[in-house]
């Protein structure tokens, strides 16, 4: 791997799909997670993704074009230039990561929060270089949207802002840069309409199918709450409101008794095949 490597920590639902998107862009990449299992998953979705994005831009499907490595220590990604994090929404296992990336990253990596809300501020004070550490809220899968949210904290320097945006420009992506509070722009919006999305279907008003074409024929959204809910994954919403609930109020973001119960049954929307769909068959209309 050369210099201009990109690390990445997590290798679930956006650690595989960042990956995918890197290599298919040319830059060499270094995947970890602590899970054995979680790469060699990745490994067959990273295959997938890349032919999955392909077909959907109408080109035939091709290999990647940067390396990859799978890594099983956070010590492989210490030469790279940029170390983005995606592990499991919990803010004391970031904790624990950032201050192990802490120790074992060069100086001159710049470090990028993958997270839902989380705040930012805090991760990088668990380090002794918080100005290196910064948000980057990629949008799932990678490699088919044009954006990134980018958090900046009072701390972030110039230098690392423009390595992530460097990074970014070479993904084919746009940045908007915004200050550190949980949920950020995006999700303190989106998880309020997932939220009450799926209480509407325990109060009998509408089934997720009507849910989700009233947002795109009404408001012109891409896809509505309810299958946007399914592709990050149902565990991952909740734990995100959980976030959002301790910070911004138990009364606006506690999560719906419905999305409790289809965490707890297994339901987690696309990556166990079914949640407000059923994906067993393929894509629902
Ligand atoms: N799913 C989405 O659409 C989406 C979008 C933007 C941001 N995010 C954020 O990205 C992060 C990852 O989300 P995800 O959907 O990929 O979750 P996921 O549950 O699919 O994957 C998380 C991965 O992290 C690994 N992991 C957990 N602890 C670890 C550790 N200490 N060291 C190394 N690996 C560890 C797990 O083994 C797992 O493979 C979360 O913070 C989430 O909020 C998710």
């Amino acid at each position: 791997m050369n210099g201009q490597a990109v690390g990445i920590v997590g290798a679930g639902v956006m650690g595989s799909s960042l990956a995918q998107a890197l290599v298919d862009r040319g830059i060499d990449t270094v995947l970890h997670d602590s899970d054995p299992g979680a790469l060699r998953a990745a490994a067959d979705r990273v295959g997938d993704g890349d032919r999955v994005t392909r077909l959907r831009r109408g080109g035939a499907p091709q290999g990647p074009k940067g390396r990859l490595e799978y890594a099983s220590s956070l010590r492989d990604l210490a030469g790279t230039r940029l170390v983005v994090e995606n592990i499991t929404e919990d803010p004391a296992a970031k904790e624990k990561v950032h201050r192990a990336l802490d120790e074992v990253l060069g100086a001159d990596t710049v470090v990028a929060v993958n997270t839902s809300a989380i705040p930012v501020t805090g991760l990088a004070l668990e380090t002794a270089h918080p100005g290196r550490v910064l948000g980057a809220h990629f949008m799932n899968p990678v490699a088919l949207s044009s954006m990134v949210e980018v958090i900046r904290t009072p701390y972030t320097t110039p230098e690392a802002l423009g390595t992530l945006q460097d990074v970014a420009g070479r993904l084919g992506k746009d940045t908007v840069v915004v200050n550190d509070v949980a949920g950020f722009v995006i999700n303190r919006c989106l998880m309020m309409f997932v939220n009450e999305a799926a209480a509407l279907l325990d109060d009998g008003v509408a089934t997720p199918a009507q849910v989700d074409q009233l947002f795109r024929g009404c408001l012109g959204h891409r896809t509505g709450p309810l299958r946007t809910a399914d592709l990050i994954g149902l565990d991952t919403v909740a734990l995100t409101l959980d976030v959002l609930a301790e910070h911004h109020g138990p009364e606006r973001f506690t999560p719906s008794a419905r999305l409790r119960r289809m965490v707890q049954e297994g339901h987690l929307g696309r990556k166990s095949g079914r949640g407000f769909y059923d994906y067993h068959l393929g894509e629902p209309a």
